[in-house]
């Protein structure tokens, strides 16, 4: 199982790693837009992220021809070492095709902004590494989004030598999280602030307390 972080905001990411439990970090424009990054900063920041610990970092292009994401992801890995950079691609028909040919020169890619099940198919048929469904977006559109990621998980999984992870995301709540464990998805990214959460059971802080106060008063 991997867990990613889902941040471009160093000082947020930096609360979270080094980690045991995480895998690595993801962005796209969005997040980068959030966190006031620029393209060029990208690959700093992620290299940062390494430093602190993720064994894997996932950036996105910004085009959306094929020669144009292939450009851009010529890019951003001319600055990894082979497998540290995941590139994500929206799962548009010229994605399919620019990550086809990504995947054939051995670069692991995320196709992203999955919505349907048949798009997880052709991410799986295709070898890619992940293919990202955004949970919480579904719920926003009224579909049942728990039930098709149910079905994506179904159909990446039963190819003979499953390699393609679904990776979801748009996670805003632990139980969203758990609920997605019970499905044996291979991959979550979830917010910084939620990692936090999954971190910090009060209960067991509480506990962790009372421990602390009895281990004060021992001779
Ligand atoms: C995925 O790449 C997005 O960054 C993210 O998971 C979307 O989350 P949101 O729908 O809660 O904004």
């Amino acid at each position: 199982f991997h867990l990613y972080l889902d941040s471009a905001d160093l000082a947020e990411l930096k609360t979270c790693l080094p980690h045991p439990v995480v895998h690595g970090v993801t962005t796209n424009p969005t997040l980068l837009k959030r966190a006031g990054v620029g393209r060029g900063d990208v690959p700093g920041l992620l290299k940062r992220c390494l430093d602190l610990g993720a064994r894997q970092v996932q950036a996105q292009v910004y085009s959306s021809d094929v020669d144009g994401m292939l450009e851009d992801a010529k890019v951003l890995l001319s600055h990894f070492d082979r497998g540290q950079l995941v590139v994500k691609i929206p799962a548009t028909r010229q994605g399919l095709d620019a990550g086809a040919r990504l995947i054939a020169e051995g670069v692991p890619v995320t196709w992203t902004a999955v919505y349907a099940p048949e798009q997880a198919h052709f991410a799986a048929q295709l070898g890619a590494a992940y293919a990202a469904p955004y949970l919480g977006r579904l719920e926003d559109a009224g579909v049942d989004g728990l039930g098709l990621i149910a079905q994506m998980q179904s159909l990446v999984a039963q190819r003979p030598s499953p390699r393609t992870r679904l990776l979801v995301a748009s996670i805003r709540s632990r139980e969203a999280y758990l609920s997605l464990l019970a499905l044996g998805v291979g991959a979550i990214t979830i917010p910084p602030r939620l990692f936090a959460e999954l971190l910090d059971h009060p209960a067991t802080l509480a506990a962790e307390r009372g421990f602390l106060a009895d281990a004060g008063d021992l001779t």
